[in-house]
């Protein structure tokens, strides 16, 4: 996938060079931050999808197979750069979001206009190139006509899906919506779709699976892209930036509505006033530490921890369940549980 990746942005260096002007500046630090790593996730499961549907990493396809995986990877920088614009994070993956990058970079030049809306601006651009590069990276990786014809609808769904997830995080946060129900379908489109229900359905078509196994994958899949984003709610709340990348407590702090935030408030409301009363007063404030801290205590006595916690094991449990009955092959139903499991249980 590096390799891929690595090749992918080689071949766009002349036309990039051409451009001038410090264009080539700008997309190094788009490629940087696409190499620097983070999960790969999609790309794993898009290509453990394609092995589990008889796909074969030895035969003459794999090649362009790994090239239109790695695309997600692309779709992936685009989403994680226009979205620390959209929650205005600092921190991603270790290192300044992108556009806290470009602002800090205005500041040292003394160039004019405001620092902070040059950087986003320059965030913006580079995620639509990052996005418009994974539509050509998965146009020219090299699949048959047909093969690409068969991908177009899957590619254009996931597309279409995450932006409605993201539309929909935002709108929540803004109507101050506290359902767990709204907050769980955020959860499908802007996670369990796009993270795994789709990419998988990805390495299912590429393969030229039938619809039984299909329909198994996209189960198996939005339920551990549940659990996977579950699990990101916890570290939001609860994780080491260390380890993570990403600042904590950053989901209380900008009001979000996650669906381990409307568990303790359903609780509060039948049980506790006061703590429902702390929760609705806390939340999308610039909380202290130690106000997170008595937030993280809340969240653990109000049992909201342990409900996400029981969630992710049934959501994993069914998972399982619809792969077993699935026609994947052997090896790729042992992968796909592995990499459940990591996607479910990881500490970043
Ligand atoms: C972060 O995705 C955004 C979510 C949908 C939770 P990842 O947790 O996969 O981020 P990276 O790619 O590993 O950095
Ligand atoms: C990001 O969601 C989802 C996508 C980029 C599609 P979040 O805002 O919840 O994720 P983090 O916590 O910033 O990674
Ligand atoms: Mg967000
Ligand atoms: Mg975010």
């Amino acid at each position: 996938m590096e390799g891929a990746l690595r090749q992918f942005f080689a071949s766009r260096s002349v036309l990039v060079d051409s451009v001038g002007g410090g264009y080539r500046e700008a997309v190094d630090t788009l490629e940087a931050f696409v190499l620097r790593g983070g999960k790969r996730v999609r790309p794993r499961f898009a290509w453990t999808g394609w092995l589990g549907a008889g796909g074969d990493p030895a035969g003459p396809d794999a090649d362009a197979v790994i090239r239109a995986c790695s695309a997600l990877e692309l779709v992936q920088a685009a989403a994680l750069v226009h979205d620390d614009i959209i929650d205005a994070s600092t921190t991603r993956r270790g290192f300044p979001t992108v556009h806290v990058e470009f602002a800090e970079q205005h500041r040292t030049a003394t160039w004019r206009g405001r620092p902070e809306q040059f950087g986003e601006s320059v965030a913006i651009l580079l995620g639509d190139l990052a996005l418009v590069w994974a539509d050509d990276m998965l146009h020219w990786a090299g699949l048959a006509p047909a093969t690409v014809a068969r991908v177009a609808p899957v590619w254009a769904a996931m597309r279409t899906e995450v932006l409605g997830g993201q539309y929909l995080d935002i709108a929540n946060e803004v109507a101050a919506d506290e359902s767990v129900e709204a907050a769980m379908r955020v959860n499908r489109f802007k996670t369990a779709a796009y993270t795994i229900e789709r990419p998988l359905h990805l390495g299912a078509v590429l393969a030229g699976a039938d619809d039984d196994l299909i329909t198994a994958y996209r189960r198996f899949g939005t339920d551990i892209g549940l659990a996977f984003q579950l699990r990101d709610d916890l570290l939001g709340v609860f994780g080491d930036p260390e380890i993570t990348g990403k600042p904590s407590g950053d989901d209380l702090r900008s009001g979000k509505r996650t669906v381990l935030y409307a568990l303790a408030l359903e609780t509060a409301d039948a049980t506790d006033p006061a703590a429902a009363q702390l929760l609705r007063s806390s939340i999308g404030t610039d909380l202290t530490d130690a106000q997170v801290e008595r937030l993280r205590s809340l969240l653990i006595d109000l049992g909201a921890v342990t409900r996400i916690e029981e969630r992710i094991t049934t959501l994993t449990d069914s998972a399982f369940e619809a792969l077993d009955s699935s026609g994947a092959t052997e090896e790729g139903k042992t992968l796909l549980r592995e990499s459940a499991v990591a996607a479910t249980r990881r500490v970043a």
